[in-house]
C-alpha cells in the first residue's frame, strides 16, 4: 500500500511532498494563533526532550500544529485519527520536508489503521495527543509498560472526552489528560462553525447535489448539530432535527427548526447527517420508512452512527455511484445511498474544518502540551479542562489577529460587578 522503505514512517507516495507543502503553507496562512505560539515555542523551547505521539486527523492544520510542537523542541511522531481522512500530499511533506515519523494512509483498513496506532505509540510518547482516544486506550489496554514515561494527554473531540471521562470515573485513568474539546475557544467555533461548514462541503463535494429545498435531517443539536444545522438552513434546505435531550430539542425548536422523532423524519428526509457521538441512531427501521433516493451520512466521531451491517441486510446489493457515494439497493427496490462508508463525511470527501477555527483548536492543543510539561507532576490522574487563562489568551490573540479590538471594564464597572449592595 505505502511506497516508503523508511521504518520511520508508513504513507503512500513521498513524491507527492511538493503539493502537501504548498497546501501546509497555505493552511498556514490562516493560523496566526499557532504561529505566533510557534515563534514564541522556537526561543522558548518549551518541549525540549519531550517525546509526543500524536493521533489526529492527518491535515493540513494538523502539520501546522505539529511544526509548532516541534519547532517547541518536542519530538513528534503523527499516526491517523480515522482511515479515511487522511491527506496523502501532508503525509508526505510532513515526512520529507519537516522530518516528522508519519503513519497514516488515506483508506487504510483496519488492521493497517491500528498497526499505525501501535507503530505511533512505539516512539514512547511522554505525551499523548489524541482526537478520539484511541491512543490513550491502547495504552491501557495493551500497552501498559509506556505508562511509566507518560507525563499526561490532550484530548480535541466530544466523544474522546466522554471516552476518557468514563475511564476516570471507573478509577481506571492512570495520567492526567486535557480536555482541548472542553474549551470555549475549541467547541463553540471548531464544533459549531468548524463542523457547520465543513460537513455541508463535504456532501456537497461528493454528490454535488442543490441543497435548496430539499428535506434535510440533523440527528444531534449539540455544539455540532447547531453548526451543520444553521448552515444546511442558510442554503436553503428545510431542516429538520432530532434529538433525545429535551432542552436541546427546545433549542432548535425556538432556533426554528422543525423537531420529530427519527421515525417520523425518515420518511420525508432527503439527507440525514448524524451528529450525536451516539450508536444506531440511523438503523434498520429508519431504513426501511426512507425514501427511494434517501443520502445518509455521519459526521460524528466514529463510524456506528449509522447502522450499516443492518442496510447492508436489507438490501441486495451494494456498488460505488460515484466517489464517496455507495449505492445499496433494497430488496423492495428503494436505493439508499451513504456517503463516505459513514465516517466524518468533512473529512472523508471534504478536506476537514477550514484553517481559520483549526488555529484556535490546535492553539489550545500546542499550549496544552507546554502546560503538561510544566504542571504534571502537580496534575491528578482526571480529566481536567484548558485552564482558563490560556483559553482567554487564545481568543485574545484571536481578535487581535482578525484586527478586532473590544473595550474593557472600567474600575467602577469591574467593582460594580464585583458587589452585591447596589440596586436601582
Ligand atoms: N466532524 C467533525 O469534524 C467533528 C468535529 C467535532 C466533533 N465531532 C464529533 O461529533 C459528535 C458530536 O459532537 P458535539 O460536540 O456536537 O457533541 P454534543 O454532546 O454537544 O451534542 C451531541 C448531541 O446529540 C444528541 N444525541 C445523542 N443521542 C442522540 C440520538 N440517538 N438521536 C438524536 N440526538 C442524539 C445529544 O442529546 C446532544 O445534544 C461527537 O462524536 C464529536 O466527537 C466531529
Amino acid at each position: 500500500m505505502s511506497s516508503t522503505s523508511n521504518p520511520k514512517c508508513d504513507i503512500k507516495d513521498e513524491g507527492l511532498s511538493p503539493q502537501g507543502k504548498r497546501r501546509i503553507e497555505w493552511a498556514g496562512r490562516s493560523m496566526p494563533v499557532v504561529e505566533e505560539i510557534r515563534q514564541r515555542f522556537l526561543t522558548e523551547q518549551p518541549l525540549q526532550g519531550r517525546r509526543v505521539s500524536a493521533c489526529l486527523h492527518v491535515t493540513t492544520e494538523t502539520a501546522n500544529l505539529i511544526i509548532a510542537l516541534r519547532d517547541g523542541g518536542a519530538d513528534v511522531t503523527l499516526c491517523a485519527s480515522n482511515p479515511l481522512s487522511t491527506q496523502d500530499d501532508v503525509a508526505a511533506s510532513l515526512v520529507k520536508d519537516y522530518g516528522i515519523s508519519v503513519f497514516a494512509i488515506k483508506g487504510e483498513d483496519n488492521p493497517t489503521y491500528y498497526s499505525h496506532i501501535t507503530a505511533a505509540l512505539d516512539h514512547r510518547p511522554h505525551i499523548s495527543m489524541d482526537d478520539g482516544a484511541d491512543l490513550v486506550s491502547t495504552i491501557h489496554s495493551k500497552r501498559r509498560e509506556l505508562l511509566t514515561e507518560i507525563i499526561g494527554g490532550t484530548e480535541e473531540t466530544t466523544t474522546g472526552v466522554i471516552r476518557l471521562r468514563s475511564m476516570a470515573n471507573e478509577g481506571v485513568l492512570e495520567f492526567p489528560i486535557i480536555s482541548v474539546n472542553d474549551a470555549d475557544t475549541k467547541h463553540l467555533f471548531d464544533n459549531r462553525y468548524g463542523t457547520g461548514q465543513s460537513t455541508l462541503d463535504g456532501i456537497i463535494r461528493a454528490t454535488n447535489l442543490l441543497l435548496a429545498g430539499l428535506n434535510f435531517v440533523v440527528a444531534g443539536y449539540g455544539w455540532c448539530g447547531r453548526g451543520v444545522a444553521s448552515r444546511a438552513r442558510g442554503l436553503g434546505a428545510k431542516v429538520i432535527v432530532t434529538e433525545v435531550d429535551p432542552t436541546r430539542a427546545l433549542e432548535a425548536v425556538m432556533d426554528g427548526f422543525q423537531v420529530m422523532p427519527m421515525l417520523e423524519a425518515a420518511q420525508i428526509g432527503d439527507i440525514f447527517v448524524t451528529v450525536t457521538g451516539n450508536k444506531t441512531v440511523l438503523g434498520l427501521q429508519h431504513f426501511e420508512k426512507m425514501k427511494d433516493g434517501a443520502v445518509v451520512c455521519n459526521s460524528g466521531h466514529f463510524n456506528v452512527e449509522i447502522d450499516i451491517p443492518a442496510l447492508e441486510f436489507l438490501s441486495t446489493g451494494h456498488a460505488p455511484a460515484r466517489d464517496f457515494v455507495e449505492e445499496y439497493v433494497l430488496k423492495d427496490g428503494r436505493k439508499i445511498f451513504l456517503l463516505a462508508e459513514g465516517r466524518l463525511i468533512n473529512l472523508s470527501s471534504a478536506e476537514g474544518h477550514p484553517a481559520s477555527v483549526m488555529d484556535m483548536s490546535f492553539a489550545n492543543q500546542a499550549l496544552s502540551a507546554e502546560y503538561l510539561c510544566k504542571n504534571f507532576n502537580a496534575m491528578p490522574k482526571q480529566v481536567i479542562p484548558v485552564p482558563a487563562e490560556i483559553d482567554r489568551s487564545i481568543a485574545k490573540l484571536k481578535l487581535k489577529s482578525l484586527d478586532c479590538h473590544i473595550d474593557d471594564l472600567s474600575n467602577e464597572q469591574t467593582e460594580y460587578l464585583a458587589s452585591w449592595s447596589e440596586g436601582t
